[in-house]
């Protein structure tokens, strides 16, 4: 059986006081599941110190696809590594949308992601307007299949992906249960044809708006591996129930 995965990804916020505070509390959380927190990269050497002894794993929000070198603002795989990183997201829709990332950009990051040892996690995931062309599956399997034709299938015996709807991403609005289902069984039925064993073991998370209330309705599926939770884990109470709901 695949482990549940509960990923917190704080996106740009934060201050040095309250992310030591959140990250304490996360550090308290006893649950079942894996937990893995993306903070700022800034915040990384505190999250290092404060998760020290703790099961909680954590890592970057983004990387180069640059190994070292003159770009400046950029933070390198090998940077994260040094910090104690396990993890790093690749393929966000806000780093897809908004700072204009091509899928051979996101295909690069997975490679070098994988060749430092850290964990990618791709998301991929369809807009509105695309879900109600009913192109939903078209485009998370072009998003997959992408990034599969340049690292090739056996990449993903170590990699995780998140299934992220664009349109339920910060806004409140969620998929629902049997909505997340049918893409995560399509996904996995997809993987299936080209590997059974990778298709088994490869955790396919859901994001967009998770909340205390609906977790357990979302999380409780078998085809659902966890999820990645950006809003409510800035608040350690409504993080540390969406833990336990899984
Ligand atoms: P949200 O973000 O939970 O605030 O919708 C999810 C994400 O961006 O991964």
């Amino acid at each position: 059986m695949r482990k549940k995965i509960i990923a917190a990804n704080w996106k740009m916020y934060g201050t040095l006081d309250s992310v030591k505070k959140l990250t304490a509390r996360v550090a308290e959380i006893r649950a079942s599941c894996e937990i893995i927190i993306f903070p700022p990269f800034l915040f990384i050497p505190l999250v290092q110190q404060l998760l020290k002894n703790t099961p909680v794993h954590y890592g970057g929000q983004n990387l180069s696809v640059a190994v070292s070198g003159p770009y400046t603002g950029e933070i390198s795989s090998e940077m994260l590594k040094e910090y104690g990183c396990s993890y790093v997201l690749v393929g966000h829709s806000e780093r897809r949308r908004l700072f204009y990332e091509t899928n051979t950009v996101i295909g690069e990051k997975f490679i070098r992601a994988q060749a430092a040892g850290l964990i990618p996690i791709l998301c991929v995931g369809e807009t509105l307007e695309e879900r109600n062309q009913t192109k939903t599956m078209e485009i998370v399997l072009n998003q997959f299949n992408v990034i599969l034709e340049r690292v090739g299938v056996q990449a993903f015996e170590t990699a995780v992906l998140a299934y992220e709807p664009v349109w339920a991403i910060g806004t409140g609005l969620t998929a629902t249960p049997l909505e997340v289902q049918e893409v995560h069984l399509k996904l996995r039925k997809h993987i299936h044809s080209i590997d059974a064993k990778i298709a088994e073991s490869i955790p396919i998370l859901y994001g967009g708006s998770i909340k205390p209330e609906n977790a357990g309705d979302l999380l409780s599926s078998s085809e659902v591996d966890g999820g990645l939770v950006g809003g409510a884990s800035l608040n350690s109470d409504e993080f540390r129930q969406i833990c336990l709901s899984c």
